[in-house]
């Protein structure tokens, strides 16, 4: 037998007791003559003494111990004398009788505890000893935790977890496939799935009825915090169910996942926005609701004054940032060098300040009169100490999405982004299509499986693209603190809606039988009415855990370049692969 225990598991009531423990050595240190040793495990850590007169060979093994050595140590569980109060084992120690050395270690490139002094690149090139820190396996715990409760929760309501291949034909979510080339079918590739969207419909056309999966999906796009190109979806589809349904059944299971996780409340039921007021509001189809700061459109108001940038403007909008009337000319200038950036794209900013003794003072003082800044501030409901802050364009929805960037900065700068405050809420009433400019064609918001709202069929049917921009969906996204966590709709069940669908997305009948003919032809045979939806689980996960950056609750991320440092891939592989595959490689960049 390896251990008694672990080493999270000795208390006060062990005192007396024999025991061994099996771990990793944090940390050594001398100390008047005896040595301290910090013994680690997943559990916790265990602090271990070896008595200045303790045999001499005992001493001796001691003090050759290095970090990260694996041993095993038995002795005497003691009461300690200087308790920390810190560590739950704080209040004991173990006096130590024998150590048997199982592995040595090389001096590992950074410390192995909660506060590393270990740089990003190398912590993930071992990302084997990074998994070793506190913080980590506090994170891999908590996604654990979480799986647990989703798979509890989905089993109690009828749910079925059933696996979706992973070899597949490309599923459009909108993002890049990743392919993998056909040994037996040369010339062939199977593409990796962004989702099991049209499986999991397969599954409700084969009557399972409630499906869930705990699934990995992958996406060639660019990578940001809260994206990896493998990530983990909580995927769920539901047949005979309207929109009413799905959202219940899953506001259930996330207001499970708060109490149960969290110990937090949220509001029931939570509240929903329609994507219309979101974007008006919010500048966001995943609004931060922690906080007010709404955006005004001052569109009409502030326009005929003879100043050309806002009588120009197809739209004008504020934000209203409480107390920041103070802010120093140097911060305004920072501000409107921080909208101009690309990331935000404006290209200036108007400011207004709304003095605590009512009076004004702008970057436009010399087109507004008094009066006019003081119906401008009324109209963005501004108080006095505030700081209107106010953009312009000639397109609604963009200078609306820059305040919205712009408000999530102030809000994070006034300290309005309290991670630990959860503002849970669901975007609903999504438009169904998007019209693209650049390429002069329609989009699915969602995806083609999405169905119209059975009101706006009409509108569906019809050839004229302002009745095809009207159309709304049964879509819906879960948002929270500014994220959307989950998305889903319910989804079109009738092979010629289906067919109609690829048609307003101008993919043409062959091209829509050659790619998704296996669906339209399964609606044929007696598809249910069906919906659902799927959290992005690495998400949820990261955000329970007060963080944005989705990595460390992944064992093995990878980088912001999609490569995994520790195994070093991707890779070259071996011509006799090329070979067999019947590739031939294109080496001139
Ligand atoms: P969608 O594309 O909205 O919907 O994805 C669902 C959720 O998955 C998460 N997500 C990601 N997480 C990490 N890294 C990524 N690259 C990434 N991409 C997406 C997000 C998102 O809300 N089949 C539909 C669902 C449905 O209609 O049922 C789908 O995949 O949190």
């Amino acid at each position: 037998m390896y251990r008694t225990h672990t080493c999270g598991e000795l208390r006060i009531a062990n005192a007396g007791q024999t025991v061994t423990l099996a771990g990793w050595v944090q940390k050594a240190r001398k100390l008047g003559g005896m040595t301290f040793i910090d013994l680690r495990d997943r559990y916790g850590v265990t602090q271990l003494v070896v008595e200045a007169d303790a045999p001499a060979e005992l001493v001796g093994t001691a003090t050759a111990l290095g970090r990260e050595f694996v041993i095993q140590a038995t002795g005497e569980v003691l009461e300690r004398q200087a308790k920390n109060p810190k560590m739950p084992t704080g209040d004991i120690e173990i006096k130590v009788s024998a150590i048997n050395v199982l592995n040595k270690s090389v001096t590992p490139p950074f410390t192995i505890e909660d506060e590393s002094d270990g740089g990003e690149d190398l912590r993930m090139k071992f990302r084997y000893l990074d998994l070793r820190r506190g913080p980590l396996k506090k994170a891999l715990m908590l996604r654990h935790r979480i799986a647990h409760e989703v798979r509890n929760y989905l089993d109690g309501l009828g749910f079925m977890e059933i696996e979706t291949p992973y070899l597949i034909k490309s599923t459009p979510e909108g993002a890049r496939d990743f392919v993998v080339p056909s040994r037996m079918n040369p010339g062939q590739f199977y593409a990796l799935p962004q989702s099991p969207q049209t499986f999991k419909q397969l599954l409700m056309v084969a009557g399972y009825d409630r499906y869930f999966q705990i699934v990995r999906c992958f996406r060639d796009e660019d990578l940001r915090a809260d994206r990896q190109p493998e990530f983990t979806q909580i995927d769920c589809e539901m047949s005979f169910v309207e929109q009413e349904d799905v959202l219940g059944t899953f506001e259930g299971m996330m207001r499970t996942l708060f109490k149960n996780v969290l110990g937090v409340d949220v509001p029931n039921p939570l509240p929903r926005m329609s994507w219309y007021d979101a974007m008006d509001k919010y500048g966001s189809d995943k609004p931060d609701v922690r906080f007010g700061m709404e955006i005004h459109e001052l569109t009409d108001v502030a326009k005929g004054k003879g100043f050309g940038v806002l009588d120009g403007a197809a739209y004008i909008g504020a934000i209203a940032v409480p107390g920041a009337a103070e802010y120093t000319r140097k911060q305004i200038d920072e501000l409107t060098e921080w909208v101009k950036r690309p990331q935000v794209g404006a290209k200036g900013l108007i400011y207004i300040r709304v003095n605590a003794d009512g009076s004004f003072k702008s970057s436009i003082d010399k087109f507004y009169a008094p009066e006019d800044l003081a119906k401008i501030a009324a109209a963005a409901e501004a108080k006095p100490g505030d700081l209107l802050l106010v953009l312009s364009g000639d397109a609604k929805r963009k200078v609306q999405t820059m305040l919205g960037v712009l408000r999530l900065e102030m809000g994070g700068r006034l300290g309005l982004r309290d991670p630990k405050v959860f503002a849970p809420l669901w975007i609903v009433d999504f438009p169904l299509l998007e019209w693209d400019d650049e390429t002069q064609r329609f989009y699915a918001m969602h995806h083609p499986f999405t169905a119209p709202k059975p009101e706006h069929e009409k509108w569906f049917y019809s050839n004229k693209k302002e009745d095809l921009e009207r159309v709304c969906a049964n879509a819906y996204d879960f948002v929270l603190n500014g994220n959307e966590l989950g998305g889903g709709s319910i989804r079109i069940h009738n092979a010629d809606m289906q067919k109609r669908m690829f048609e307003v997305l101008g993919i043409g009948p062959e091209e829509a039988e050659y790619k998704f003919g296996f669906i339209i032809h399964a609606f044929q045979y007696g598809a249910p009415p069906h919906g659902g939806l799927a959290f992005g689980f690495d998400r949820v996960c990261a955000l329970f855990g007060g963080q944005d950056t989705i990595r460390d609750y992944i064992a093995f991320p990878k980088n912001n370049q999609g490569r995994d440092v520790m195994i070093d891939s991707p890779s070259e592989i071996d011509q006799s692969q090329l070979d067999e595959l019947k590739l031939i490689l294109d080496k001139s960049e």
